[in-house]
Order: C-alpha cells, then structure tokens, then sequence
C-alpha cells in the first residue's frame, strides 16, 4: 500500500504497532553483533533534540560481568517495586502473576543474560529542573530511544524500555565509570527475537483525545 510520500504504510504500521516490550522472547543465546547496534544508534540519533544540540552519550554494554552488575543492581529494585505491583493487582481483584508481571519477573531473572544493554544517558544532571526544563531535557533523548527500538525491530532484535535499576543510578554510574554531571535515562535490554508480534490493547484513540480544549470530542 504506497502512500503519496512513498513509503509502504503497510509496513510502516506494522513497525509502529507491533513493537513491543519484549522480555521473554529475547533470545538470551545469540550474540547481537556490534555492527547492528551501531548502526540502529546511527538511526536513532536522526532523532530530534532541542536546539539540535544532541546532548546525549549512548553506554553499550557487552561485557558479561558488567551486565551482571546492573542486572543485580535491576532486581534490587525490580523485587519491591514487584511486591508493590502483585499487592496492587490483588487488591483490584486481578491475578497478580498476570501476563505482564510474568513476562517482567523473566526479564529481571534474565537481565545478565541478555547479550547487550543500553544506557542512554544524557549530559546534564536533572535534579531542580522546572516543568519546562524537564520537558526539553527527557524530550531530547525519548525520540531517539524509541526510534532505537523501532530500527532494532526492523532487523530482527528486540528490546524493551526499563528504567527500574534508575533507583540505583549511583551505583550503576559508579560500576560503568559514569560522571556525577550525567544523568541515565533508561536501560534497553537488546536481543535477537522470534515470532511474529501483535499490536497492543490500547485505548480507543477517539477516547484519549480532545479538540480545540480540554474535554472537547
Ligand atoms: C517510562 C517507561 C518505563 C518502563 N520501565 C520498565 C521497567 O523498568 N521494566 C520493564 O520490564 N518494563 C518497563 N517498561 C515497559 C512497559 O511495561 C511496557 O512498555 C508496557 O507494559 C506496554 O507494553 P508494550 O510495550 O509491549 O506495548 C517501561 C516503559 C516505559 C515507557
């Protein structure tokens, strides 16, 4: 279905749709060449940035013992906020070891053994930024990391966007050498995938939008 920009909407929509957090389909085996990580970053960092200042640094992590230190320091955070999570399911009357909490509990136990990690990181600190300022900080890394997961897609990876081991970021910086001026914004565990992926349950979009004012359908 080529559209008038040229582009085959078909699959653009099927990009758009069906990327998905993967946890328990990331093949934990197959090694991810650096080559493909490289270039899907090359894509990504096409991605907006206020004042295209790009004021980014992209931490790849291969090595096994380095990922099994943020893998630790992701489930030290991961087993309450999960705590929290199961409690809550139960207490609204749903199965608190529901699809998605299973699927998350795998990544947290799998996390050392996923063949490359990603941390995105940005080269400001975010502490006492306003509304304003924290919209132009995160708004200048989110595209790209979205973007990186979108060209991960295209070539048979898979990833998904974490930010739990973010209630370590100290120990995490200390472990990958980070400076105290950076802030991580995110982990993206990345691995060759198989099957095929569907689109999400999501809201009707005519319920989550407005016209012309708040409130207006
Ligand atoms: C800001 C943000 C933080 C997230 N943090 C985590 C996380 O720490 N661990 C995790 O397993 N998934 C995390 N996710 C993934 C979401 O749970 C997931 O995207 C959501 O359930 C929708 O699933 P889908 O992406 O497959 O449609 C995060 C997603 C976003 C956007």
């Amino acid at each position: 279905m080529p559209s008038v920009s040229g582009f085959d909407l078909s699959e653009t929509d099927r990009l758009l749709t069906t990327t998905r957090a993967v946890r328990k389909r990331l093949d934990l085996t197959r090694p991810v060449d650096r080559d493909v990580v490289l270039e899907c970053l090359g894509l990504a960092t096409q991605a907006p940035t206020g004042g295209n200042r790009q004021p980014w640094r992209w931490l790849v992590i291969d090595d096994p013992e380095t990922r099994a230190g943020l893998a630790e320091l992701y489930r030290r955070s991961f087993g309450p906020y999960m705590d929290q999570q199961r409690a809550a399911v139960a207490a609204a009357g749903g199965d608190p070891e529901n699809a998605i909490i299973g699927s998350s509990q795998y990544l947290a136990d799998h996390l050392g053994e996923v063949p490359v990690l990603v941390v995105p990181c940005l080269l400001q600190r975010v502490e006492g930024m306003s509304p304003a300022e924290l919209a132009g900080f995160y708004g200048s890394i989110l595209p790209a990391v979205w973007s990186f997961m979108l060209a991960l897609r295209t070539r048979g990876l898979g990833s998904a966007y974490t930010t739990l081991h973010l209630a370590y970021e100290k120990e995490a910086a200390a472990l990958l050498g980070v400076p105290d001026t950076v802030t991580q914004v995110a982990l993206i565990p990345v691995a060759h995938t198989s099957g095929a992926f569907k689109p999400a349950d999501r809201k009707p979009v005519e319920d989550v939008v407005y016209w012309n004012g708040w409130g207006k359908r």
